[in-house]
């Protein structure tokens, strides 16, 4: 982690394959931060602005099955920016806390390791387009990837269109396990950053193993 970041904010972000139950534990450390008075602000990707919106409904159009590993990595960074510029930079320079769904370590994992592009290419498009910011800590929630899947499948299933079988939820298991090695390999690359967090067991309990890796850099702002 950069000890000295540029700004007075700190920036979290959770990270984890599909259906690990991150966008939950998420949700409860963002209600956590808030109770104890800090000022959150939530950031979704692809998506969160509106132009970033509009590049999630191409990523994940299940009619866009020709869609080049390239475009989608370039497209993931296309919204990341515009939240960044948008979104994340402003609540920084406040001193805000900035609580992300998924940044840069997505790209490493489903396009640098599951598509095959390869690290250094995902990180040469990072600094392309954000320069040097990554988050301060995140949280990669682990899961079995075949009960994440089953998870997510039945949760596409029942729920709105936004979320109705995504054309990146429809990737074969090898892919998913690939993703998942992405993030072991970011966890030895980065250990300090990024912290592995077991997601299995009962919500309330999952949700202490993440404030335990949090609270420290509470303490030190
Ligand atoms: P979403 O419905 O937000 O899934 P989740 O709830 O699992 O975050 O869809 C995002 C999908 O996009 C998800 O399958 C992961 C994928 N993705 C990438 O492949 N690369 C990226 O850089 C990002 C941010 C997401």
């Amino acid at each position: 982690m950069n000890p000295n970041p540029p700004y007075p904010g700190l920036f979290l972000s959770f990270e984890g394959t599909d259906g690990s139950g991150k966008s939950t534990q998420m949700r409860l450390l963002v209600e956590h931060l808030r109770r104890d008075g800090f000022t959150v602000v939530e950031n979704q990707e692809p998506g969160a602005t509106h132009i970033g919106l509009q590049i999630r409904r191409i990523l994940l159009d299940p009619a866009h099955q020709e869609m080049a590993g390239m475009t989608e990595l370039l497209l993931m960074f296309a919204s990341r920016a515009q939240a960044t510029a948008e979104i994340i930079r402003p609540a920084l320079d406040r001193g805000d806390i900035v609580v992300s769904d998924r940044f840069t370590d997505s790209t490493l994992a489903y396009q640098g390791e599951g598509r095959g592009i390869g690290f250094d290419i995902v990180l040469a498009a990072h600094k392309l387009a954000l320069g040097d910011l990554l988050p301060d800590r995140t949280i990669c929630m682990t899961l079995d990837v075949e009960t994440g899947l089953s998870r997510a499948h039945k949760r596409n299933s029942s729920s709105d269109e936004q979320h109705k079988e995504a054309r990146l939820d429809r990737q074969s298991l090898e892919f998913h396990h690939r993703v998942a090695e992405g993030y072991r390999k970011i966890a030895r690359l980065e250990p300090e950053r990024f912290r592995l967090v077991p997601g299995d067991g009962e919500p309330g309990a999952v949700a202490e193993r993440v404030w335990r890796e949090i609270a420290p850099l509470l303490r030190e702002k």
